[in-house]
């Protein structure tokens, strides 16, 4: 078995408000990435998609839980070991604009990691920031220029090449091409599967459109308020949804077959606030087939097929799997 290049455990985030209150944002998470996997992460917006990633790439601190890179222990790396770290783990964001200093060119931009990371001369330097250009489909005459003189999509492919100057091992991508035209989101996402294939970095591919995860990604996690309700290999969630959230996510990309339209059907109901969680499933307030012992203990991530088991497992926490009742929505 391949050792896990990422594993999370029972990770928790709570960010402090004012009047003693806190957001709970992240709720006791855990999985592991495989070296070179490529690991989709879904959930409607709030659900702690973003505040994950922060967590994985160490930009934000963990409240609790633990995060392991290469099997070392990174959750509370001092400043001094985190350099190695910040080579290792990139992170591209959603918005291309606010991630590159105004007031530098973009080739100054690409080599700044080189830079802090690496021992090359000025001339290698050179050489690999065009080297980089290259590999995201821009010609190096752009290098030249300053941020506001690319397009978004231009930008978006610099902040990709500066991601993976260093060569990470793991890439987060959290919505990389939501802020972009939908006319230059292929390109881009092209290139990201180019750079996994020919570098094996594995990527965790945060996103809200889920053509683009069921396209990208081997596996998928399903967030909900701060807690995954699902997860497995991304063509059998999406073939067959299991638990009532992802069937409510899904249900416009479901495909047209007649079993598939049972699990057709909306969510109804608030969303509960994540400064106070009601104990039990999250899910329940708006699950067309909560029952009243879904409100009493949440449930946990659970084999769906008794059979299945390892990382691809598909799993989903829902007490109909528990007790093994049908999790079918009613026709
Ligand atoms: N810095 C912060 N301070 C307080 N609350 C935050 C902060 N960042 C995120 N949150 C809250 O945490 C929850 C998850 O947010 P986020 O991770 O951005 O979700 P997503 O990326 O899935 O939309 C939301 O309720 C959000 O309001
Ligand atoms: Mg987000």
């Amino acid at each position: 078995m391949t050792q896990d290049l990422l594993e999370v455990r029972n990770l928790v985030k709570k960010f402090p408000l004012r009047g003693g209150f806190e957001v709970s944002a992240v709720n006791g998470v855990s999985f592991s990435i495989a070296p070179g996997e490529s690991v989709g992460l879904v959930g409607e917006s709030g659900s702690g998609k973003s505040t994950l990633g922060m967590l994985i790439t160490r930009l934000t601190s963990v409240s609790s839980g633990q995060i392991l890179f290469a099997g070392d222990d990174i959750t509370q790396l001092p400043e001094a070991k985190m350099r190695r770290l910040r080579s290792d783990i990139q992170i591209v964001f959603q918005d291309p604009w606010g991630a590159l200093n105004p007031r530098m060119t973009v080739g100054h931009a690409l080599g700044e990691p080189l830079l802090l990371h690496s021992t090359l001369s000025a001339s290698e330097r050179d050489k690999a920031v065009k080297e980089l250009a290259a590999r995201v489909h821009l010609p190096s005459s752009l290098l030249l220029r300053f941020p506001h003189e690319l397009s978004g999509g231009q930008l978006q492919r610099i902040s990709i090449a500066r991601a993976i100057a260093t060569k990470p091992r793991l890439l987060v991508l959290d919505e990389p091409t939501s802020s972009l035209d939908l006319s230059v989101r292929a390109g881009i996402l092209a290139v990201l599967d180019d750079i996994r294939k020919e570098t094996g970095v594995a990527t965790l591919l945060i996103s809200h459109d889920l053509e683009t995860v069921e396209l990208m990604t081997d596996r998928v996690l399903v967030l909900y308020l701060g807690r995954i309700v699902e997860q497995g290999e991304t063509q059998g969630i999406f073939a067959k949804p299991v638990h009532p959230y992802t069937q409510t996510l899904l249900s416009a990309n479901l495909p047209a077959d007649p079993e598939a339209s049972l699990h057709r059907y909306a969510a109804h109901g608030e969303i509960p606030s994540p400064i106070n969680l009601p104990p039990g499933c999250l899910f329940a307030s708006r699950c067309p087939l909560a029952r009243a012992d879904c409100g009493i203990q949440a449930p946990n991530l659970l084999p769906v097929n008794a059979q299945d088991s390892g990382r691809q497992q598909h799993a989903a926490a829902c007490i109909r799997i528990a007790d093994g009742s049908n999790w079918l929505a009613p026709a």
